[in-house]
């Protein structure tokens, strides 16, 4: 056998070394002037004092909802087809649910915590066993993030593990100037998790998917629980439901509150109001806009940015994952062969060094 030259393998372990650094690189891009992680930009730039908006009465608080989620229709087995295909029995909740105010623990499994430091700073979901989509705007580069998931408590960690990220890739046109644009992000965790009662994963949408406005949806998070409200996160887990606005009036809305003739919800955006008072708030952001279609939950947004938090006819602004499913699954793909070249290349390595030190 004719050994190849010791530039070959010489060149091979230079790109080994190159590699892992431009996985990172091509991640987060340039610094973006990212509002601080725990603190979602809740006000696109300019907006004038609300006009009639700010927290309802005093007893007004937002996530305060218990009912069930809307019973399906039959037609919307026909969505069901419309699901990219990453998991096999996504969006399925195994766990007894006896309702009550706060979520009950397994009611969202796919939810996770997105921590810089042991400390929330966004939420998230569970994809696969390995990945968590979350908000562009979530990722301030240069932080080691880890994610807790299992758990519907912020601090306990009864049923949870927390697993280390081991790459983040932020959609490369985040936009955070005039109005925030292609907010999300996917993290690879470390290693795989094990799906549990507690640790599931949700749908995700393809890109032909739509949901119909006024379809009534969940959101959860540990957010801030008022928009005026001192406690920056929430003990345990809190869910709220949303029914569902599509861009064009939901950009009416928010033009007409924030007096502003811009557009600032556009195409890739979705939005969810119920009531003055039930809203995402500081610290959902990255978390899971979820719709039940028969058993299964696909998740439909993830939480990016509102006019405030809770204002009467202000409805929240959430990334339309549909929009993004195709980035979704190029970036895993990627990864994958990526991740496969990592591995292979010490192995080529080693038999080139072995043909070169077994040769005559
Ligand atoms: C965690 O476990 C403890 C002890 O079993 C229990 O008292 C507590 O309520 C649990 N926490 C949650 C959030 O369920
Ligand atoms: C998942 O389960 C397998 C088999 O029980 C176990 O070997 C592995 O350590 C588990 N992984 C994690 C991350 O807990
Ligand atoms: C918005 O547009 C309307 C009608 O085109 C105009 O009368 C109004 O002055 C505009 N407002 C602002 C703030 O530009």
């Amino acid at each position: 056998m004719a050994s190849p030259s010791p530039g070959g393998s010489l060149g091979l372990l230079l790109w080994l070394l190159l590699l892992p650094p431009r996985l990172g690189a091509s991640s987060p891009p340039s610094p973006p002037p990212s509002p601080p992680p725990s603190s979602p930009p809740s006000s696109p730039p300019s907006p004038p004092p609300s006009p009639g908006g700010g927290p309802e009465g005093p007893g007004a608080s937002v996530w305060r909802a218990t009912r069930p989620p809307a019973t399906s229709r039959p037609r919307e087995a026909a969505i069901l087809s419309q699901l990219v295909e990453l998991v096999p029995g996504c969006g399925q909740v195994t766990a007894k649910i006896l309702g009550g105010e706060a979520a009950e623990e397994g009611k969202w499994p796919w939810q996770v915590s997105l921590r810089i430091n042991q400390k929330h700073v966004c939420g998230g979901s569970l994809i696969t066993q390995q990945w968590v989509l979350t908000a562009g705007h979530c990722i301030l580069s240069h932080f080691s993030y880890t994610v807790k998931m299992g758990d519907r408590s912020i601090y306990e960690e009864n049923t949870s593990v927390v697993v280390p990220i081991r790459n983040v890739i932020v959609h490369p046109q985040l936009s955070v100037i005039g109005t925030i644009q292609k907010d999300l992000a996917l993290l690879q965790l470390l290693y795989p998790v094990n799906f549990s009662m507690t640790i599931q994963p949700i749908c995700i949408p393809q890109k032909t998917f739509q949901v119909e406005a006024g379809t009534t949806c969940w959101v959860t998070g540990w957010g801030r629980q008022e928009e005026y409200g001192s406690k920056l996160v929430a003990r345990i887990l809190q869910e709220v439901d949303q029914d569902i606005i599509h861009h064009k009036r939901c950009n009416e809305m928010i033009q007409k509150a924030m007096t502003t003739n811009k557009s600032v919800v556009l195409e890739g955006m979705i939005c969810g109001y119920k009531a003055a008072g039930k809203d995402s708030c500081q610290g959902d952001s990255g978390g899971p806009l979820v719709c039940k279609f028969q058993d299964t939950w696909v998740q439909v947004g993830i939480v990016s940015w509102g006019f405030g938090c809770g204002r009467r006819n202000v409805p929240g602004v959430y990334t339309n994952i549909a929009s993004y499913a195709e980035w979704i699954v190029n970036v895993m793909n990627q990864a994958a062969s990526l991740y496969s070249v990592v591995l292979l290349i010490p192995l080529l390595c080693l038999v080139l060094l072995l043909g070169i030190l077994m040769a005559p």
